[in-house]
């Protein structure tokens, strides 16, 4: 495999994730916020594999313990560092924690 084609592949790859996230339905507004539905598809495999050293993305008592934490870095825009999430998707974040996570 080239060096070109490897990159080309890295590439597409990870457009392929962020389609995948950009096209993961985010509920209406009053919808419920569901984790597995709504939040969990949010974090990619690489998220996931990045932040393991501290907490599993995939895993809602973990999202749930770390939700202030989460959602202060997701909207500062400081995590992830590669991929700034767009406003809307925190929002669901954060509407998770309004509605459960804090309980
Ligand atoms: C409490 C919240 C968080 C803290 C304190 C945090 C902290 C960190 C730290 C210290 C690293 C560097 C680890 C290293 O050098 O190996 C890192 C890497 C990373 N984090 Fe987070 N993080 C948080 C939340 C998140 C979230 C919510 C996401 C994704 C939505 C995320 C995605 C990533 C990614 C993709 C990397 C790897 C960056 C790279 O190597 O290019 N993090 N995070």
């Amino acid at each position: 495999m080239t060096e070109q084609s490897t990159i080309s592949a890295d590439t597409s790859a990870h457009h392929m994730a962020v389609d995948a996230i950009r096209s993961t339905a985010l509920p209406a507004a009053g919808e419920p916020v569901t984790f597995g539905t709504h939040i969990k598809p949010l974090f990619r495999a690489r998220d996931r594999q990045s932040m393991r050293f501290a907490f599993d993305l995939w895993s809602y008592a973990d999202v749930k313990s770390h939700a202030e934490a989460i959602v202060g870095q997701l909207s500062a825009g400081s995590m992830p560092c590669d991929a700034l999430w767009p406003a809307e998707r925190v929002d669901i974040v954060q509407r998770s924690i309004d509605s459960y996570m804090s309980e």
